[in-house]
């Protein structure tokens, strides 16, 4: 019986590939994911649609803010299939401002698909969010997006991406000149010609077979001087990478390169079609008592997102959890591993395309919604009655810092309320300074303390007043030595907090303050991340 249930949910793990797309703002991640969707037929809008417009479908607008602002602040799940595989993609905010909720949504992934801009090259966002990766090994593919327009030289462009990301890249694609003389891309891969005609429909025609590049039909379609010069480069780039090994791909060493033009749906397929051969399936995950593997029988899983305000009207949360083992199934109970309790959820939901749908069973590698009245926090675990927290969902560094000062003594317990739940939600982190009861928030960007301190007012009807304190970052303090580790802390006590969980930071006023206070106190490790559960 149990063999035949493994069977089973192998045959569905094998089908589901869970990843994110994710770039700077304005590469082109939202058309990317239009197509990907198109292809998909989760939607059906024919020829180009307006990114913006995209954005309301593909992104959610659970905020209120969010409208006003036209950003997208949340992150949310679309599946659909494509050639028999279940593909979960979780779209992750493009604002800076929200880019620890993009970096926490990369905990629950399996690969990425990263969009770089070919006429900016790396910028800063990018950069961000490989070292996440990175600190994850996560498989990335490349996309160098906008080819119509004229960009970066291709050589050098990835040179600065080996460079500025620190990835070795596998050209899969080759193109043949960029902006108006763009003609398409070679694929190094299976030897043909994608010839490039805006908004194409992808389903492959303009594609001619060139198995041996000395054909001089080759030159009749693209002319003497760039037939040459593909030559030239394919020598070059075949003598340089030779063919792509899957298991470099998969332990994030070497990440493949598509060059296209997301816009006008060039290359998107050739994209698509190689993830779904070689991007990971769900794959085991460490916890803190032992790994979990992904075909275990037993259920369970993690929180990785929280969104608030579905309804505006009402102070629903949804909870976003990463199937990680076995099979997850409504109305049966399971283990919070937190709060010690048994729960049960009456209306989880999946994400087909834009429809939130009432699902009964989902396995490793989906991702579920699940109402929540303010139980679940970020990185708490579900189990079958185990006790275990998955480990490897980290708490950044935040870069502003505001104290909170309260405008209502009235409204104090509200308050006391609204900072605990949003903070739990991950929108903002909260420290209470050392000895004292000041509290402090910290976040990436200003725009999340905008929506704070509108959702505290909204939500809670407390009224806050938000005032800037001049630190720079926060680290997590450890030490082997407690003494050395206390009176540290009793020096600093101006710049020591408590995070929620009661760990020690330094607030350190500047890069220099940090870098002397490093230098002074060697036995003590200052960390610019926390694990939520070690
Ligand atoms: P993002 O989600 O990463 O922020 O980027 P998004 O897809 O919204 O794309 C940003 C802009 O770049 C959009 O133009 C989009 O049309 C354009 N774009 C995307 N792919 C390509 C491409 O391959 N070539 C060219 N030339 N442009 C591309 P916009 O003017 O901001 O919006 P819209 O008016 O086109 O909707």
């Amino acid at each position: 019986m149990c063999a035949e249930i493994n069977t089973k949910y192998l045959n569905e793990i094998r089908k589901r590939k869970t990843f994110a797309i994710i770039s700077h703002p304005d590469a082109g991640k939202t058309t990317l994911t239009e197509k990907f969707l198109l292809f998909g037929g989760a939607i059906q809008v024919a020829g180009a649609v307006k990114s913006n417009k995209i954005k309301k479908y593909a992104t959610s607008d659970f905020m209120e803010i969010e409208r006003q602002r036209g950003i997208s602040v949340a992150t949310s799940v679309m599946s659909f299939e494509y050639n028999k595989m279940l593909i979960n993609l979780l779209d992750t905010p493009g604002h800076k401002d929200f880019a620890e909720d993009t970096y926490r949504t990369l905990t629950a992934v399996d690969s990425v698909v990263l969009v770089i801009d070919s006429v900016n090259g790396v910028e800063e966002q990018t950069r961000r969010l490989m070292e996440v990766c990175r600190m994850r090994d996560t498989p990335v593919i490349v996309f160098i997006n906008k080819m119509d327009r004229d960009g970066k030289n291709r050589f050098d462009l990835l040179e600065e991406i080996e460079n500025e990301l620190k990835i070795s890249l596998h050209p899969m694609t080759w193109p043949i000149n960029s902006g108006k003389d763009f003609k398409g891309v070679y694929n190094l891969h299976d030897k043909s010609l994608v010839l490039f005609a805006a908004h194409s429909k992808g389903s492959g025609e303009g594609v001619v077979s060139f198995e041996d590049l000395s054909n001089p039909e080759l030159d009749k379609i693209i002319g003497d001087r760039d037939a040459s010069q593909l030559r030239e480069d394919v020598e070059l780039l075949d003598g340089v990478y030779g063919p792509l090994k899957i298991e470099d791909y998969l332990s994030g060493k070497i990440a493949p390169v598509f060059f296209g033009s997301a816009v006008n749906n060039f290359g998107v397929k050739e994209l698509l079609d190689t993830f779904i051969q070689i991007a990971p399936t769900p794959r085991d995950r460490e916890t803190t008592l032992r790994p979990v593997h992904v075909w275990e029988p037993k259920f369970s899983g993690f929180i990785f997102k929280i969104h608030a305000n579905l309804d505006p009207k009402h102070r629903d949360r949804i909870a976003f959890l990463r199937v990680c083992s076995g099979k997850f199934e409504r109305n049966k109970y399971f283990h919070h591993v937190r709060i010690n309790k048994d729960v049960r959820f009456s209306a989880p939901y999946s994400f087909l395309a834009r429809e939130k749908e009432v699902v009964d069973e989902a396995f490793a590698g989906d991702v579920v919604g699940l109402f929540d009245t303010g139980n679940f926090k970020i990185g708490d675990t579900l189990t079958e009655g185990e006790n275990f927290y998955f480990t490897g969902i980290p708490s950044f560094s935040p870069e502003i810092f505001k104290e909170v000062v309260n405008k209502d003594p009235m409204r104090t317990k509200q308050l006391e309320k609204g900072l605990s739940q949003l903070t739990d939600e991950g929108v903002a982190q909260l420290f209470t300074q050392f000895g004292g009861n000041k509290k402090i928030i910290g976040c990436v960007g200003e725009l999340q303390f905008e929506v704070i301190q509108y959702r505290l007012l909204h939500e809670y009807g407390a009224s806050v007043q938000l005032n800037n304190i001049p630190f720079y970052k926060a680290c997590w303090l450890t030490s082997k030595d407690p003494k050395k580790l206390q009176d540290f802390v009793r020096f600093k006590s101006s710049n020591i907090a408590k995070d929620k969980d009661g760990h020690l930071v330094y607030l350190a006023q500047s890069e220099w303050f940090l870098n002397t206070e490093r230098t002074n106190n060697p036995d003590i490790e200052f960390h610019f991340t926390s694990e939520i559960h070690k």
